[in-house]
């Protein structure tokens, strides 16, 4: 636990001990959220009010490991220039003195009011409180401390706030391990944020058709969109099938029917939202264009980290490009929103036999291919992407291991539209009907996109800067 002063000279001394490091830091995105020292891990309490986007995040701001998390603060007006403000929750008291963990907001009477966990944790074992803070219009919160506690029945592990507002009462999803160590989302109500009722599991390991699916679910995000009620949830436990599962842990959705008069929850299969190397602890919002909008962690937990190389500069990891949510055919499908071809010039137009194309490029870069299958794209030494009759390959040089590595989509390819940021990678294919994202290290002496093939393709490139 800390006290609010020493915890802020603190993190003025990393961020000041850090700047020389992170400027001069090849691999730093130039567009994408990323901390601006130390660790980043999920978005939180992702919110429009009043013209302007905020954005939390998971920050331990004193190294690029896992320890005692704060909420750190950003803001935008279009999503893509991003203003840093303080931390607005920071581990202070004994409700949350392992971390203010992961969670949502929801305005409210023109506030916007925090729900988060408090993490607690013991010699042996840990516990945890999901607490409520009020937003103040300067940055500034005001801790209302714990409004759930534990609840009969689950380990200590029950996390992850997910808040909305239907009719008159309020509702929350929380990410939870029962006691038989099965992966739930549990859900409350309540009529004043305060004071809430337990409903039971809504979905969950073992449960509405799921068999065992994993020992944990966490970060749990439910919201309306098109007639349908759409659970996002992160199962941890899964093996990997063929193609499917194929990260230490997943992220993904299943679609159904919420009836909130028994309180039950009918849904469909799971579905995983993103097949790259790296993505986790989605969430999303609605904002005041009515668009549904979700941003992902662009990394995974309890993955080895130690020898990630942005981490002799000070930081380590980034988030997604925020994505418009669609449902199409029982599909959620994801594209970057629009205020991103903001970033676009220099636009490069060509249509040839891949091997006939000039090497671009690939800094910070965006690029539509449309085309016969059969060919290939090489960024750097690092990544390759093969399209070819089966679908799509991408495959990635480990920067630990140096192997290959590769993750597949299967499908018909009609439009890949790739977004590069320095070291990331975001392939949307057809539409947005399928997403890759991954990190990359290149060597920086070769930051060259090059194509390869027989296939006749049309190219449309641009280079992106803010
Ligand atoms: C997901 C997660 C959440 C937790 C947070 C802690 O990445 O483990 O469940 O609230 O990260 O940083």
């Amino acid at each position: 636990m800390y006290k609010k002063e020493q915890y802020y000279q603190k993190v003025i001394t990393s961020l000041l001990n850090g700047m020389n490091f992170l400027e001069a830091d090849y691999y730093r995105p130039q567009w994408h959220v990323s901390a601006p020292i130390g660790l980043l891990n999920d978005p939180n309490g992702l919110v429009h009010h009043k013209g302007n986007y905020h954005l939390f995040y998971q920050w331990n701001p004193f190294s690029c490991e896992h320890g005692i998390k704060a909420w750190g603060h950003m803001i935008s007006k279009d999503l893509v220039s991003w203003k840093h403000l303080f931390p607005a929750l920071i581990p202070e008291e004994e409700y949350e003195s392992h971390g203010c963990y992961s969670g949502s907001a929801i305005v409210v009477n023109d506030q916007i009011k925090l729900f988060y966990t408090g993490n607690v944790k013991f010699k042996k074992g840990r516990t945890a409180y999901q607490c409520l803070a009020l937003l103040n219009s300067d940055g500034s919160v005001q801790k209302l401390g714990p409004v759930i506690s534990l609840p009969k029945g689950y380990t200590g592990h029950v996390r992850d706030p997910k808040v909305w507002r239907y009719g008159e009462n309020y509702y929350v999803v929380l990410g939870a391990q029962d006691i038989h160590k099965q992966g739930k989302v549990i859900w409350y109500r309540s009529s004043d944020l305060e004071n809430w009722i337990f409903l039971g599991e809504l979905a969950g390991s073992r449960l509405n058709g799921f068999g065992d699916f994993g020992y944990m679910w966490e970060c749990p995000d439910l919201f309306h969109l098109k007639g349908k009620d759409v659970l996002l949830f992160c199962p941890q436990g899964l093996t990997k099938q063929y193609e499917c599962f194929a990260n230490l842990f997943q992220a993904g959705y299943v679609i159904g029917k919420l009836n909130y008069q028994t309180n039950s929850y009918q849904h469909g299969a799971f579905q995983e939202l993103d097949l790259g190397f790296d993505f986790y602890a989605p969430q999303t919002m609605e904002d005041e264009q009515g668009r549904r909008i979700l941003i992902g962690w662009m990394g995974l937990p309890d993955e080895n980290e130690a020898y990630h190389p942005t981490i002799k500069s000070g930081w380590i990891h980034q988030m997604t490009c925020p994505r418009v949510l669609t449902l199409n055919n029982g599909k959620l499908c994801q594209q970057p929103v629009d205020e991103l071809k903001n970033l676009r010039s220099d636009k490069i137009e060509s249509s040839s036999i891949a091997n006939d194309i000039p090497s671009f490029p690939m800094i910070s870069s965006e690029m539509i291919v449309k085309g016969e299958a059969n060919y290939q794209i090489k960024l750097s030494d690092v990544i390759l992407i093969e399209v070819n009759n089966i679908g799509l390959i991408l495959k990635r040089k480990n920067w630990r291991t140096h192997s290959w590595e590769s993750r597949t989509w299967q499908g018909t390819l009609d439009e890949l539209h790739v977004l590069i940021d320095r070291s990331s990678i975001e392939l949307f294919i057809n539409n947005g009907d399928a997403v890759l994202s991954s990190r990359f290290f290149s060597n920086k002496e070769s930051t060259n996109i090059s194509f390869n093939g027989e296939a006749m393709i049309h190219l449309i490139y641009w280079k992106l800067s803010k």
